[in-house]
């Protein structure tokens, strides 16, 4: 199957797991930014991860959607004024600027919490082994060791950039890995982890997919920092030219946007490779490598 009728799939199925009820309007709020239409990256790496070990399309929708709206959670409040401060997310007005703050952070914290509830409810064929497995990764990859240890780490470092804190290149250099890895490279990770448990994947193929994925999160995250300095509004569908107008500890601020370009295709290549030297076939994860990357 393709990119394309593996997103089709995940929309519909988005569109079901998030039925409005009682009290309306947060689950509107949590509908808005989670349908509107983004990359849907994670869910397809989730299901092309399954499927690289032959899992049926049907046992892995509940956890691709619910990784899809883990990340949405995560972009609504990374857009709060009290963090990135952006009016714009998926080419329309962030959730709080729609919402309100107060149902944005609400509507996030649904997700957080709504996401797993979702796999609880619709993956029954998993068997409880494999489900609790799954609901591991998912509170790694979300809570304080994950995601949240990376937001931390990049607010942090805005403040420490606007009040003057001298940090060397060094120290420059392992905090910006550091913050890559989680605020985006745990959701890469989640996305093909489960993917492969799901499958049933063994402990070789699991690690060797977790480098793939750390490495394939990072430099998606180097391709993010060099648009927001190249790209449009039409192109991103959020503000470009934020990070440096915030003081961000971004790839391209601490070395340059060309270093960032090589960097960013070396580890492209880089995942290609385990890719071929492991004996991973996958037109959707070529097709993934190839729109990341950056000349
Ligand atoms: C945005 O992720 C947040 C980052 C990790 C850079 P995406 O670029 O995948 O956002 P959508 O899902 O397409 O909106
Ligand atoms: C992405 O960081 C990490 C998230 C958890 C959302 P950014 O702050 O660079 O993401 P964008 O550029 O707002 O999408
Ligand atoms: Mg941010
Ligand atoms: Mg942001
Ligand atoms: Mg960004």
């Amino acid at each position: 199957m393709q990119m394309k009728a593996y997103i089709e799939i995940v929309d519909k199925k988005l569109d079901e797991y998030i039925p409005v009820s009682y009290p309306e309007d947060i689950f509107k709020s949590m509908r808005y930014t989670v349908l509107l239409p983004g990359k849907r990256l994670r869910p397809v790496m989730c299901i092309e991860s399954a499927r690289m070990f032959g899992a049926d399309l049907e046992d892995v929708l509940p956890a691709a959607c619910a990784i899809e709206m883990l990340h949405a959670q995560t972009l609504i409040h990374d857009d709060l004024p009290c963090m990135d401060n952006d009016d714009f997310r998926r080419g329309k007005p962030s959730n709080h600027k729609v919402f309100s703050e107060a149902i944005a952070v609400l509507a996030g914290d649904a997700l957080l919490t709504f996401a797993p509830q979702i796999i609880l409810k619709n993956s029954k064929n998993l068997g409880s082994e494999k489900l609790v497995r799954i609901m591991e990764e998912y509170f790694q990859a979300a809570g304080a060791y994950g995601v949240i240890a990376g937001q931390v780490v990049d607010i942090e470092n805005e403040r420490k950039q606007s009040e003057g804190e001298r940090i060397t290149k060094d120290e420059h250099s392992e905090i910006l890995h550091y913050l890559h890895l989680h605020k985006t490279g745990d959701l890469f990770r989640l996305a093909i982890r489960t993917g492969a448990i799901i499958g049933g994947a063994d402990e070789k193929a699991l690690k060797t997919l977790t480098v793939f994925a750390e490495k394939l999160g990072i430099a998606f995250q180097i391709a993010d920092d060099i648009l927001d300095e190249e790209a449009t509004f039409e192109e991103i569908g959020k503000t470009p030219g934020k990070d440096k107008i915030a003081g961000k500890l971004t790839y391209t601020s601490l070395y340059g946007i060309n270093k960032a370009k090589k960097d960013l295709n070396s580890l492209l290549d880089e995942c290609r490779k385990i890719l071929s030297d492991n004996g991973f076939k996958s037109e959707i994860f070529e097709e993934i490598l190839s729109k990341i990357k950056k000349d």
